[in-house]
């Protein structure tokens, strides 16, 4: 065969194949890049299936917990001839939204536990094309509200060495415990804390500061700090004289701030559709190598499930 004909089948080959992709990969999975779940509440995963054809037929759809980027443990769940099967009674998934161009799909997590932090894959794949999209679960916990005690705890006297104890438990990710006396100096170099993790992930916090008693400063703080996030504190008044009781006076200040993921932009699936077309050779070979990979993974999803 001349040179020139094999050029000839083998262009032809490629516009074959082209339009056969350009049929095929029609949708696009957007995933919000991070949700926020809390410690035994439920959490919310959500993800986007942008169509630009009307009317997709759902072959497979598919979440799995991921690890260097692919899924690990049990396919959480699998939704095969026209029904959801879950592997994890927390897991299921929440009601598809549908429009005329997008599917809504989210999974929910049942009593967020702390190893539940981390990537998660959905997959689809369609009469008009598959993806896939990843998105995170960031974990947290409130600690309780913290306890301040001190020893001795009675009959102080001025100049005394007095050790207080700061204790705060079960929150998720570790956090700090800083210390201020009644002018809002800040002690926490002088202090020591321990940080105990507890069976279900989570942490207890516990810090130990020595100072020295003075009735003209007898007030002290801890305040827990949580990732910016989440902040209590307690005071303590020490019991300085005698027959003074020990007298503790807590109270509270939570803080949360709540991160807004914001909507997704809208020209993203015009500019991946543009770019796909328009490039060449590389960009068959990069959707065939991925839609080989995408089938691996959901076979692989199957095995694991
Ligand atoms: C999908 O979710 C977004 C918010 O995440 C919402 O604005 C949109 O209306 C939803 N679409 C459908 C079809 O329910
Ligand atoms: C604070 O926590 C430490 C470490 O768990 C513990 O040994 C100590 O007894 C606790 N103190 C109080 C007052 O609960
Ligand atoms: C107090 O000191 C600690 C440790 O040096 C520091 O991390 C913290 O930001 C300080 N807090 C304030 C309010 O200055
Ligand atoms: C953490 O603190 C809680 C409440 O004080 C306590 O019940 C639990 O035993 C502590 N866990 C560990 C591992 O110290």
């Amino acid at each position: 065969m001349a040179l020139s004909d094999m050029l000839m089948y083998w262009a032809i080959g490629i516009a074959v194949i082209q339009a056969a992709y350009c049929q095929e990969n029609f949708i696009k999975v957007k995933c919000d890049p991070e949700n926020q779940g809390v410690y035994s509440q439920d959490a919310v995963l959500n993800c986007k299936v942008v169509s630009i054809k009307k009317d997709i037929q759902i072959m497979k759809m598919m979440w799995c917990k991921v690890e260097a980027d692919i899924c690990v443990g049990k396919t959480m769940l699998t939704f095969e001839d026209g029904k959801w099967s879950a592997e994890d009674a927390r897991f299921s998934s929440g009601a598809l939204e549908w429009n005329e161009k997008e599917l809504n799909v989210s999974l929910l997590v049942q009593k967020t536990q702390v190893s539940d932090q981390g990537s998660y894959r959905f997959m689809i794949s369609t009469d008009t094309g598959y993806d896939k999209g990843n998105t995170y679960l960031r974990v947290t916990a409130p600690y309780s509200v913290p306890v301040i005690s001190s020893l001795p705890g009675i009959n102080i006297e001025d100049s005394m060495p007095v050790t207080l104890t700061c204790n705060a438990s079960g929150g998720y990710p570790p956090g700090q415990i800083h210390w201020f006396d009644q002018l809002d100096s800040n002690w926490t170099k002088s202090s020591a804390l321990r940080t105990i993790p507890t069976q279900d992930g989570r942490f207890n916090l516990s810090s130990v500061f020595t100072t020295t008693a003075s009735s003209s400063m007898a007030l002290y703080k801890c305040v827990v700090v949580n990732d910016k996030m989440d902040k209590q504190r307690a005071e303590y008044q020490l019991a300085i004289g005698p027959g003074k009781q020990e007298g503790t006076k807590n109270t509270t200040a939570i803080t949360a701030v709540f991160i807004v993921v914001g909507a997704l932009a809208s020209g993203i699936l015009i500019l991946y559709i543009h770019r796909r077309r328009s490039r060449g050779n590389t960009w068959i070979q990069a959707q065939q190598e991925e839609k080989e990979e995408h089938e691996k993974t959901m076979e692989e999803g199957e095995a694991t499930g």
